[in-house]
């Protein structure tokens, strides 16, 4: 697949790079230097490139949002036209300090998001972990149980498409149901990321659901 990454820190440079080393064709976008985003496409190999959100946008088949809260709206602005695209947001809508939620309980940020674009087809997905887990879960791939990772969405075939990525990076996809559902893993994320940094746990942190069978 071709996928725009609209936002190149934390989560999207290394969701990125796992996405270009699973075979997809990734282009980098958002970052405050463009030298940063070259660095990364380079670091990520042969299926990786730097752009403009724009560029980013385009021509792909998925876009993973993946920037601040405050930056929402400038993201957006720049990448274009994002009608019928599969727009996968691991975006949480923190505040400025990144202490709290500032949309909870009878909705959530990716609510307010998929409102935002319309005409996109909108997941909400990777919120609920840390990034630095994700290069270990990606190279554990095939020699351990996949940890889970849930996703709600209202669209299936956008949500079949960003399971596939979950899965590519190594996660065991657990679709928690329509995107109101966020408004419950919104404030799981905030407890993993307490449990990681603060708790008795670790970044390396990760969960797992069991399926029980009848
Ligand atoms: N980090 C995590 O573990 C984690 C986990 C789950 C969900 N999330 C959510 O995922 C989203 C992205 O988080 P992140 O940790 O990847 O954030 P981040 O590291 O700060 O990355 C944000 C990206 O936006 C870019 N950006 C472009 N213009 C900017 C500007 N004017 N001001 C600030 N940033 C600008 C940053 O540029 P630079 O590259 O130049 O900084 C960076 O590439 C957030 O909504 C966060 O709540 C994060």
């Amino acid at each position: 697949m071709r996928i725009g990454i609209l936002g190149s820190g934390l989560m999207g440079g290394k969701l990125g790079t796992l996405f270009a080393r699973a075979g997809h064709e990734v282009v980098f976008s958002y970052a405050r230097s463009a030298r940063k985003l070259q660095r990364l496409a380079r670091d990520a190999g042969g299926n990786a490139r730097a752009g403009t959100p724009r560029d980013a946008a385009r021509t792909a088949d998925a876009v993973l949002l993946a920037v601040h809260w405050s930056r929402v709206d400038d993201v957006l602005k720049q990448a274009g036209d994002l009608a019928g695209k599969v727009l996968v947001s691991c975006t949480m809508p923190m505040n400025a300090a990144d202490t709290a939620l500032v949309v909870g309980g009878d909705s959530s940020g990716a609510e307010v998001l998929a409102r935002k674009v319309k005409r996109a087809r909108f997941v909400a997905a990777f919120g609920t972990v840390p990034s630095e887990v994700l290069f270990s879960v990606f190279d554990a791939r095939g020699k351990a149980d996949p940890p889970s990772l849930v996703y709600c969405g209202d669209d299936e075939q956008a949500k079949e498409l960003a399971a596939r990525l979950i899965r590519d990076v190594g996660f065991d996809p657990v679709d928690a149901g329509p995107l109101r559902i966020a408004r419950y893993t919104e404030p799981f994320s905030l407890l993993m990321a307490q449990l990681a940094y603060e708790g008795g746990g670790s970044p390396q942190l990760a969960y797992r659901f069991a399926r029980f069978r009848q």
